[in-house]
């Protein structure tokens, strides 16, 4: 049997009038590779947020390995690693050959 490794399941948020996450359910498996897509505006960074610990949900559950990342935050967060979506990317520092 594999073991689910993240867990979303009917995750919910708001902010004021927007509804960001309207029920998003799904899982991981390990070893799995995942691809989480949808248009701008659609909930993908708010769920991220939520799946690390970052953003409450307003209802739902998100769990890593099993542990719950709001009711076990520290366990949660030892199993997540994450590189996020830089604002401004430093193009000179990337450049090859600069000094
Ligand atoms: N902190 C916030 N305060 C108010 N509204 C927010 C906040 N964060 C996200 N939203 C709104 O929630 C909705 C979902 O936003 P989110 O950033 O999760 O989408 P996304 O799928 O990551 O979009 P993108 O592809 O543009 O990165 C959008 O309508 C956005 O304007
Ligand atoms: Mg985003």
């Amino acid at each position: 049997m594999s073991t689910i490794a993240i867990e979303a399941l009917n995750l919910h948020k708001r902010f004021g009038n927007v509804s960001a996450v309207n029920g998003v359910s799904f899982n991981v498996t390990g070893g799995e590779i995942f691809g989480f897509l949808g248009p701008n505006g659609a909930g993908k960074t708010t769920t991220i947020r939520i799946l690390t610990g970052i953003l409450r949900p307003d209802s739902g559950e998100a769990k890593i390995m099993g542990y719950d990342v709001h009711k076990d935050p520290v366990k949660a967060r030892m199993l997540i690693a994450l590189i996020g979506e830089p604002k401004v990317l430093l193009l000179d520092e990337l450049r090859l050959g600069s000094t």
